[in-house]
């Protein structure tokens, strides 16, 4: 288990998409043990593979940012069967730290993929939880909430985060 650096927004790794992971292998397992704990340690309440420089499909969430530990969902070539209804919440993400955007998203969802046993789970999700699940198949899909915005306000986004990215600087507050 170990707390992976986290990539940030300009990294190719975030604007491409995840490759599907062929087996859940024990490398699979170590790599949600990693996600799970660079998430908590961000802290965060979901994460995505490419996130911490791995091009796969694998996700973790836990909206109570590891404070219960049993409500950890950790998903492997994650999809969707249905998504229904609109909402537009604000949302920030670790990939573009100190930035947030309100994108509209599905007020609910049902999404499948394989857990840690290479298990199929299905899972739904409401609000807070329908928009993590939304965010971090984006990240897997190599969008960013950015992306969703509309195009004046991303293009006006785009521009300062060019500027943090080339001078390798995310620690300040963003102007
Ligand atoms: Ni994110």
């Amino acid at each position: 288990m170990a707390i992976r650096p986290i990539v940030k927004w300009g990294e190719g790794v975030l604007h491409t998409p995840s490759a599907i992971v062929p087996a859940v292998t024990d490398e699979i397992r170590t790599l949600l043990d990693d996600m799970n704990d660079t998430m908590i340690a961000a802290p965060g309440i979901g994460l995505a593979a490419p996130q911490i420089g791995v091009g796969l499909r694998v996700i973790v969430i836990n909206l109570t940012v590891g404070e219960d530990p049993k409500q950890l969902i950790e998903l492997v070539n994650p999809e969707y069967i249905s998504r229904e209804g609109e909402v537009k919440e604000e949302e920030g993400c670790l990939s573009i730290p100190g930035y947030a955007g309100s994108p509209v998203r599905p007020r609910f969802v049902r999404v499948k993929g394989l857990g840690r046993d290479g298990v199929e789970r299905v899972y739904e999700g409401e609000g807070l939880l329908a928009r993590a699940f939304c965010h971090e198949i984006d990240h897997i899909d190599g969008k960013l909430f950015v992306d969703r915005l509309t195009p004046l306000k991303r293009d006006l986004m785009v521009r300062k985060l060019r500027k943090r990215a080339k001078a390798n600087d995310w620690d300040d507050s963003p102007s």
